[in-house]
């Protein structure tokens, strides 16, 4: 069937799109209006955000400033971020942007990238292990995303209720939004997400959203963090469309990875 290819150009123009300095900012929204009802990405509501509640979050730009993707500090010297944001641009082209809410302002550190890591099975975010890590040359000096341990499953429990941080997409037709935003999505049960995508994979993916959609994600986000409370649970991945009924955002389920998140994480005495 049709569908993954019709995701993974999705997918595709949304990264072009970044790339091309043209286009991509932010994202996600809160339940209110149909999102059913034009049949097309939409994303509506959402609030502005303070990097005072989430200093962890942050975001990607290439060489020429223009965000591409999210990301989450997990250690004084490293991001994780979405595999298919690390590959979207070279590593000496990537630029880690912390400590700055509004993209129009110079707060905060623009830090260069000396080391990708990126899951290994990875090719595609539709099949999953769509996580890397990010060493930056310097220091991060905001407070790290906790991560879940390895294999928890209590952090996933259908109905918790999540919050996805993101610069991206923010609006039908891709209006941006400087701030970063946030929306508080539920975690969606495996068998729920099973029956809502049929590439859902338990093991390197969740999903959260609303079954009538309305808060997600969306395109310039990936890469950027789910959180219950300070602990990351999610990496941005892949949606069809943005906040659609029965289309729940598809994340990186962060415990698979905690193990080798921690140990890209370790600052390095050389780097
Ligand atoms: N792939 C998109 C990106 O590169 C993120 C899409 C997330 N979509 C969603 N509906 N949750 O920014």
């Amino acid at each position: 069937m049709a569908v993954p290819f019709r995701r993974s150009l999705l997918l595709a123009s949304g990264a072009l799109l970044a790339v091309a300095a043209v286009a991509v900012p932010v994202v996600v929204g809160t339940a209110s209006a149909d999102p059913a009802a034009a049949g097309q990405p939409r994303i509506v509501g959402g609030d502005k955000a303070s990097l005072a509640d989430h200093p962890y979050a942050v975001y990607l730009t290439d060489s020429g400033g223009n965000q591409f993707c999210g990301a989450v500090i997990v250690s004084s010297t490293a991001v994780a971020t979405a595999a298919h944001c690390a590959k979207a641009v070279a590593k000496e082209e990537i630029r880690v942007v912390a400590g700055r809410e509004d993209k129009r302002t110079d707060e905060g550190d623009v830090l260069t990238v000396s080391k990708v890591w990126v899951s290994k099975g990875y090719s595609d975010p539709t099949k999953g292990d769509d996580i890397a890590v990010l060493t930056v040359r310097g220091q991060l000096g905001y407070r790290p995303a906790q991560l879940p341990d390895s294999g928890d499953a209590a952090a996933y429990r259908e109905g918790t209720k999540a919050t996805v941080l993101g610069w991206g997409r923010i609006a039908d037709g891709g209006d941006r939004s400087d701030y970063l935003r946030s929306a508080v999505v539920p975690v969606v049960s495996d068998s729920a997400c099973r029956s809502d995508y049929n590439v859902y994979d338990a093991k390197t993916m969740v999903c959260a959203g609303y079954a009538e959609g309305g808060a997600d994600a969306c395109q310039g986000d990936s890469g950027g963090p789910l959180v219950v409370g300070d602990t990351l649970i999610g990496i941005v991945s892949f949606g069809d469309g943005c906040g659609k009924a029965g289309k729940p955002g598809v994340y990186t389920r962060v415990s698979t990875y905690a193990d080798d998140i921690k140990a890209q994480a370790k600052p390095r005495l050389l780097g």
